[in-house]
């Protein structure tokens, strides 16, 4: 099985419930706390390694309790965190979520020891992009570290693969032809494109990522499932199940993306990739919390069996 390697983002989570997200300069009274280990990027590694593939992180964490916490979690997984530095300089870094009763959430990030995810890092375990074959980011790091790795492991010959999240409208130009995929959601196609999101204009918008260089374009589409264009310009649909109830749609993105590199790492096809990633995804938003959400090994294998019997 392929190896895939995680660069990115490592949060402790503080979750609560709120009746409605707070407007601008509105006080809401939230119910309850929970610490959850959370982060992108740790979210990936985690179901990676929970759905039965070979994870590594490469991440920066504080020399604290939350970074003990997070650590100690990706372990559980499975995942390789070898390339998972403690720094003095920065504590961990934490995240601040609201969930309403829809399921929905809020999230504010303290940016912290992901910070300190620079180029040096990539270059100082270089073995374990040599050693990979797919790379995963997402964008709760510095950019230019984003940036750099994507390159390095294009030229190395790896799969590239982000997740735009939390997006920003200037990607660098030069990032997106070192990406073999690129997973938006519909907010995130929206502000990387400069478009409003439409169902009609879906097709229009991911062919935008592909001309600026992304080979292929998945975006999700919550309870609606998701659309896949690849390079060959095939269009498809992958549907979503809207029967699931969501109590928590935090890291339902993580899982999902985590669900697409497992399956490409098994040897399926990006649509067959695709279907594995929202069985994982309509699970994720049925728990409460990051990684506390994500199936483990046999619930994986049923969701698999099911898919490919
Ligand atoms: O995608 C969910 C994650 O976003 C949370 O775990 C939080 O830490 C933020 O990074």
């Amino acid at each position: 099985m392929k190896k895939i390697l995680v660069i990115g983002s490592m949060n402790l989570d503080f979750v609560t419930s709120v009746p409605h997200m707070p407007r601008v300069g509105e006080t809401v009274l939230a119910q309850g706390l929970e610490l959850v280990p959370g982060g992108k990027g740790a979210n990936q590694a985690y179901a990676i390694g929970r759905l039965g593939g070979r994870a590594a992180m490469l991440g920066c964490l504080g020399q604290d309790s939350f970074g003990d916490r997070l650590l100690e979690n990706l372990g559980k997984a499975g995942v390789d965190t070898r390339g998972v530095e403690r720094r003095g300089e920065a504590s961990t870094s934490m995240a601040v979520i609201g969930v309403d009763p829809q399921g929905d959430n809020s999230i504010l990030v303290l940016p912290g020891a992901n910070g300190l995810v620079d180029r040096a890092m990539v270059d100082r375990h270089l073995d374990l992009l040599e050693g990979c074959d797919i790379l995963a980011m997402q964008l709760e790091i510095p950019l230019d570290t984003v940036a750099y790795a994507a390159k390095k492991a294009k030229e190395l010959g790896k799969t590239v693969v982000l997740d735009p999240a939390p997006a920003v409208p200037d990607l660098p130009e030069e990032l997106y032809p070192c990406l073999d995929l690129i997973k938006p959601n519909e907010t995130e196609l929206s502000i990387l494109t400069g478009r409003p999101f439409s169902l009609e204009t879906l097709g229009d918008s991911a062919r935008l990522l592909r001309q600026r260089g992304a080979r292929n374009v998945l975006v999700t589409l919550g309870a609606e499932g998701s659309y896949l264009l690849e390079e060959d310009g095939r269009e498809t649909r992958i549907p979503g199940d809207k029967t699931v109830q969501a109590v928590d749609t935090t890291a339902a993105g993580d899982s999902y993306l985590a669900g697409v590199c497992v399956a490409l790492s098994q040897g399926k096809d990006l649509p067959q990739a695709a279907a594995l990633a929202s069985a994982v995804a309509s699970l994720v938003v049925t728990r409460r919390g990051a990684q506390t959400s994500i199936p483990d090994r046999e619930e994986a294998q049923a969701l698999l069996q099911q898919l490919d019997p």
